[in-house]
């Protein structure tokens, strides 16, 4: 009797199981929701100037654009042309391949299928030999690190059978470090220089036009750059060049950028943004150097993707849409011109992607230093008070500070965690940009081993230039980014640990290299 029961209990289970995850299947990880406009507005920091309406595109603008494909990539070689041929016709052999067809069912098989969004383009042109060739000139004239034998931050993608395609904006194209052995760490800082890599080719691309097509190039080179950078309502210097500025003034800025820095949307010339380790992002609670964007749960990771790939440039700024049609109206949803603006990732796509961030984990640390000193340098962090903003386990205390010239209105004491001591290190991005907001948030130092420059910018190259005083005199010449048009330059601010002997300084880089 008792066993009868037991069985149809079982059975009623399996069936009530095979029921009900049938029925459930979309909810089976309860995945937030992307653009739920209620949970952005508490994402969204104000922009520095609180005057300024930020206002994203709709609901319904949002989930009536396509939704992006990830399909298979394979890596970019650096051979010789005969056996890249050879290379690119097995390629041509291949099948698509469609992540997504099949819904992932495990945690495992969301981080793994994760890291192929991370890899998954957004933007697509046919392969030719012109590609292959001119890319391996830029790797040259650009000085672009590549690891061993491959491309690391574009991809092959065959969307279409006997069809090869160029895979670029990939995440991984921006967030994969090329180590000096020539091995790879994907999600840490990048060392893509993609601006530089542009300069290069608009320099070239310059020197070969006929004098009559010059004012026409201007015009759509800044436009082009205006929808990237402009925030219309600042007056800074900066931002009031971008309405004449010419495309050889642009080329020179660009080349300015070293490898580790980019010019991220929203952000400016003279004010680009390093490029954040995404190791450990599951343990921060703001993301971007000015904090811009919250993350308070996996849901944010998928907004922060959303908005960065990217679909931010048809927010409205008091009715400035960056990639709006005239900087007005938006274009109908999937009709966008700008990269990233006419497609979504899907929510199942999102989710993994966040899923795959968390999963990732620091290379195993190669330093060793003899423990007194190690123990030594972490005495000098405690006592020089690096610990109040960088606290252990993470590093960093999770909180805003204000920059200098920023005065932090009553509310956001409530609405964020703010340290409320400027460091006074150049405000400008915080100050005059899209991305500013009045803050920069306190970074971790963990994995500072492996990365580098440092600094919202990247103006230093080493934790030895960060804490090198000289780094305070106007004649310094950073050793990171070193703006354009510029000889010599001080790198202001976070003055902590610049007095320190010798003997101390090195202890105390040691301890951080072991974090
Ligand atoms: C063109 C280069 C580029 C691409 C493509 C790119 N990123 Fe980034 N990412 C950056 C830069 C630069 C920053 C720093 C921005 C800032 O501080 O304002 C950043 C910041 C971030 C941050 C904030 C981390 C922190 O601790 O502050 C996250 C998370 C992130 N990116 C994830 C992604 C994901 C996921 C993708 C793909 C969906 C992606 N990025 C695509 C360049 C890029
Ligand atoms: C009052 C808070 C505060 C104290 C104290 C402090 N820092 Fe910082 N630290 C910051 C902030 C904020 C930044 C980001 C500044 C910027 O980018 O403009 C930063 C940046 C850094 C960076 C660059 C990290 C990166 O990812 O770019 C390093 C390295 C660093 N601090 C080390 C130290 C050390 C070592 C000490 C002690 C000698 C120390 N800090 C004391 C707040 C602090």
């Amino acid at each position: 009797m008792q066993r009868r029961n037991f069985i149809s209990i079982l059975s009623i289970c399996a069936f009530a199981i095979f029921i009900l995850g049938f029925q459930l299947k979309p909810d089976f990880f309860d995945i937030p929701k992307t653009w739920d406009l209620a949970e952005i507005k508490q994402f969204l920091l104000p922009t520095a100037d609180s005057t300024i309406a930020v206002t994203p595109i709709s609901e319904s603008y949002y989930y009536s654009l396509p939704e992006m494909k990830v399909y298979k990539s394979y890596p970019i070689r650096l051979t010789g042309l005969e056996e890249n041929r050879k290379y690119i016709d097995s390629l041509k052999a291949l099948n698509p391949v469609d992540y997504f067809q099949n819904e992932p069912r495990t945690e495992e098989d969301l981080v793994r299928l994760g890291e192929e969004v991370f890899n998954a383009p957004i933007g697509l042109f046919d392969y030719s030999e012109e590609f292959f060739k001119e890319l391996n000139e830029s790797i040259k004239s650009a000085e672009i690190p590549v690891s061993k034998n491959t491309f690391p931050y574009y991809t092959y993608v065959v969307d279409e059978k006997s069809k090869v395609k160029v895979g670029v904006f990939s995440c991984a194209m921006c967030h994969t470090r090329v180590m000096p052995d020539g091995s790879t760490i994907k999600g840490a800082q990048g060392t893509f220089p993609m601006d530089r890599r542009d300069g290069v080719a608009g320099e070239f691309f310059l020197k070969s036009l006929p004098k009559d097509k010059l004012a026409e190039i201007d015009k759509d080179v800044r436009t082009g750059r205006i929808a990237l950078h402009k925030a219309p309502w600042i007056s800074h210097s900066s931002q009031m060049e971008l309405d004449t500025i010419s495309a050889a003034r642009i080329i020179a800025y660009l080349k300015a950028i070293p490898p580790g820095v980019m010019l991220r949307h929203g952000s400016n010339f003279n004010q680009p943004t390093n490029i954040p380790d995404l190791i450990g992002i599951k343990d921060r609670k703001y993301l971007d150097y000015t904090g811009l964007m919250m993350h308070r749960n996996i849901g944010d990771v998928m907004r922060y993707a959303a908005f960065n790939q990217i679909l931010d440039m048809l927010n409205s700024y008091n009715g400035f849409i960056p990639a709006g049609l005239d900087f007005k109206t938006l274009p109908e949803p999937g009709k966008g011109d700008f990269i990233g603006t006419n497609k979504r990732y899907s929510e199942m796509q999102l989710f993994a992607l966040g899923k795959y961030l968390y999963s990732l984990k620091p290379p195993k640390n190669p330093n060793s230093f003899p423990a007194e000193m190690v123990k030594k340098g972490e005495l000098v962090f405690k006592r020089e008070g690096c610990v109040t903003c960088h606290t252990p386990p993470l590093y960093t205390n999770n909180k805003l500070t204000p920059v200098d010239g920023f005065t932090p209105p009553a509310s956001h004491y409530k609405a964020y965690d703010i340290f409320d001591v400027s460091v006074e290190t150049n405000p400008e991005l915080a100050l005059y940009t899209r991305r500013g907001t009045g803050y920069y948030k306190v970074p971790s130092l963990l994995g500072v081993w492996y990365r580098g420059p440092f600094g919202h910018s990247g103006n230093v190259a080493t934790l030895e230039d960060w804490l090198d005083k000289r780094r305070l005199d106007e004649d310094y010449v950073p050793t990171g980014f070193k703006p354009a048009f510029v000889k010599t330059m001080a790198v202001k601010g976070h003055e902590f640990g610049l007095e320190l002997s010798k003997e101390e300084k090195a202890a105390l880089i040691a301890f951080l290299k072991t974090l």
